[in-house]
């Protein structure tokens, strides 16, 4: 009994040594400690011995266990720093390798120009709402004073949706104006930025799809004045305050008088170049006081209220703010050009 307690003392401390993981140890635990394992199967015969041997074999077997105990731990703890030490070497930075630069994202020129209107616009107490694009004829031109027949509604000039020209996708932002006169009462102060559609072959000033930001104030006393201050405001917070703005007459069906508003070119400052087309100058917007046939066709009585409205270019605005000569470039998202913003 004795040598065979020394047998497995010695095998288990070879197999113990020559150990390579963790699994395998706990393997050889089982195998030499363990309620099968062989010193146990060896204790079992204890109970043949006499009553003088059997301390004697009991000390040899507990010696035999500690020693195993002792190399198995020994082990376990030389395996980890190894596997520590690999973890180490295998996971190591080279901090001499050049880095990935790492590009970030930004907002696109119409993004920025049009917060930047917003904001100007939030600044002088306006609230900014949102409509839909596909929609009803009658908002995009009846109850704005456009009848039927009007050269505007033409369908070479207009998206229609349903064969009966009810539905079509909007020419322009101002249907907006009559979704917020019917839902609210004055005194109003909105802008609805989104976009129109229009059958407009692509060039270096057109497109089929472009943004407008349209304006409506409505409350007592709203006078042209009104109008030009909000304007002028607007332009020399966004172009600087020596930048020229013109305001000509001109005629929409909706407002009554009505203007365009032009701002001085910025390649040329007025002498006329190709970017203006010769004019000198650069049409941002259409605007004028709220025709009264409108007021009333909201439930707005126009003999106490008045009010002012405008449709800004949005793509127009945001050329002549970062200098872009061709709306094209807006639309194509090249990222040499986006990058520059
Ligand atoms: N909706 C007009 C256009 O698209 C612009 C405009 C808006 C004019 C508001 C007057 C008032 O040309």
């Amino acid at each position: 009994m004795k040598q065979q307690l020394e047998k497995i003392r010695m095998e288990a401390m070879t197999a113990i040594e020559t150990v390579k993981g963790s699994a395998e140890l706990d393997a050889l635990r089982v195998r030499f400690l363990g309620k099968k394992g062989e010193l146990t199967a060896v204790l079992k015969q204890m109970g043949k011995l006499s009553a003088e041997e059997r301390p004697i074999m009991g000390q040899i077997a507990n010696s035999v266990r500690e020693a195993i105990e002792g190399k198995l731990e020994q082990r376990k703890t030389e395996l980890k720093a190894k596997a520590l030490e690999e973890k180490l070497v295998s996971e190591t930075v080279d901090v001499t390798i050049p880095g990935v630069p790492v590009v970030l994202g930004h907002k696109h020129p119409m993004s920025k120009v049009l917060d930047e209107a917003k904001e100007i616009f939030v600044g002088m107490g306006f609230e900014v709402v949102e409509g839909p694009e596909v929609e009803l004829e009658s908002y995009n031109f009846t109850k704005l004073n456009t009848p039927y027949g009007h050269p505007a509604r033409d369908r070479s000039d207009t998206f229609y949706i349903t064969e009966d020209d009810k539905v079509l996708l909007r020419t322009q932002t101002s249907p907006m104006q009559v979704r917020v006169m019917e839902q609210k009462k004055p005194p109003i102060r909105i802008v609805a930025p989104g976009r129109v559609y229009r059958k407009d072959e692509v060039d270096a000033t057109h497109s089929p799809m472009f943004h407008q930001l349209e304006g409506l104030v409505v409350d007592e006393g709203i006078t042209m004045t009104d109008l030009k201050g909000t304007l002028e405001h607007l332009v020399k917070q966004l172009y600087g305050e020596d930048s020229v703005v013109r305001f000509r007459p001109h005629h929409f069906p909706f407002t009554e008088p009505s203007c365009e508003v032009d701002v001085q070119c910025f390649e040329c400052h007025g002498a006329g170049c190709r970017t203006c087309k010769g004019e000198g100058w650069i049409e941002l917007l259409g605007a004028g006081m709220v025709h009264p046939a409108v007021l009333q066709g909201c439930g707005i009585d126009p003999t106490q209220y008045s009010g002012f409205a405008f449709g800004i270019g949005v793509e127009r605005m945001a050329m002549r703010r970062y200098a872009i000569s061709d709306l094209r470039l807006i639309f194509e998202n090249d990222v040499r050009f986006l990058s520059q913003f």
